[in-house]
């Protein structure tokens, strides 16, 4: 007999046949985010592969305690209560490495729109309003040149930070570890945000990350530079941003990320100087497959007694060893 599996939203194809293989799956039928008490209530199978978007608290894992691994599809796991899974002594398995070079592909794009109006031209040209090339029409920020400053310099923050070259910029960054990352300069927070011409966020959501950017930090950005955030919206108090952004205190934001997704705050919209994106930094039909096999070979590398290719609490492994 199949181990059963309790899949929260459907997956690319490939994955799903992988999975297929492997389990008897009972997946939700609806493309739509499941409820807690979804969660709750419709699984206590031999696993769960769930998303982003599932909120893997106390309760859902009280609800789960016959689960054997929790396989995250995504690299962050700042929705599931890790405490709660381990004390349980459920392995907890995330998806690195496979998105890290799309990611930092879509944190160039949000760059490049955000400085160069793409989005602004778009529409404007779109709707016909455009008469004719003009010397100060939808003037931007340069690029090339300029002051790339990374908060969190992890395997994405370094893609990032690869991609700076060919544009010749200064690249500064902030990180946890002491780690030198060659052609690049590590900085404290102060000095990154006041000489950075592009703040790109970068780092995993923690109770020390939430809210690092506030009002005292977009003060301190100069009123040229933009913020990119494609790491988690927590990481930006979103009120004080739409405040800088109206005030015009920095000259911009591409946010792939929110505070609250998929609520966006009041007036954030409105703004011609930011580019918004709905969560969507690793979206390539290769990288969310990868993702998808990734996840699924973690949750069979639990069954089969191997390794899984990342997991959050190994402890739970000898554990159950
Ligand atoms: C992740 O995997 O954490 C990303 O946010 C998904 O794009």
């Amino acid at each position: 007999m199949k181990p059963t599996i309790f899949v929260t939203r459907e997956l690319p194809p490939k994955a799903m046949e992988k999975l297929q293989s492997y389990f008897d799956i009972t997946c939700n039928p609806e493309d739509r985010i499941l409820t807690k008490e979804e969660l709750i209530a419709g699984n206590n199978k031999d696993a769960l592969l769930c998303l982003l978007t599932d909120r893997i608290d106390q309760d859902v894992v009280a609800a789960n305690l016959n689960v054997k691994v929790i396989s995250n599809y995504a690299v962050g796991y700042n929705n599931v209560d890790v405490d709660a899974v381990t004390v349980a002594g459920i392995p907890l398995c995330i998806t690195p490495g496979v998105l890290t070079e799309t990611s930092a592909d879509f944190a160039w794009a949000l760059l490049m729109a955000v400085s160069r109006r793409i989005v602004e031209a778009d529409q404007f040209t779109r709707e016909g309003k455009w008469n004719g090339w003009g010397p100060m029409q939808f003037l931007g920020g340069d690029v090339y040149g300029k002051t790339l400053g990374i908060v969190g310099m992890g395997r994405i923050g370094q893609a990032v930070a690869r991609r700076a070259q060919g544009f010749g910029m200064r690249v500064i960054y902030t990180a946890r570890s002491d780690k030198r990352i060659v052609g690049t300069e590590r900085v404290e927070m102060e000095q990154l945000l006041k000489e950075s011409d592009f703040v790109s966020l970068n780092c995993a959501l923690t109770g020390e990350t939430t809210h690092l950017i506030g009002e005292k930090e977009l003060s301190l950005m100069k009123e040229t530079s933009y913020l990119i955030n494609t790491a988690r919206g927590p990481v930006v108090d979103e009120k004080a941003l739409v405040k800088a952004l109206e005030e015009k205190r920095i000259a911009g934001a591409g946010l792939d990320v929110f505070e609250e997704e998929p609520k966006i705050t009041k007036g954030l919209c409105k703004l011609e100087n930011v580019v918004v994106a709905p969560h969507i930094a690793s979206a390539t039909i290769e990288t969310r497959t990868k993702m998808g096999l990734l996840a699924v070979e973690n949750a069979i590398a639990i069954f089969e007694g191997k390794p899984p290719h990342a997991i959050v609490n190994p402890e739970t492994l000898q554990a159950n060893a």
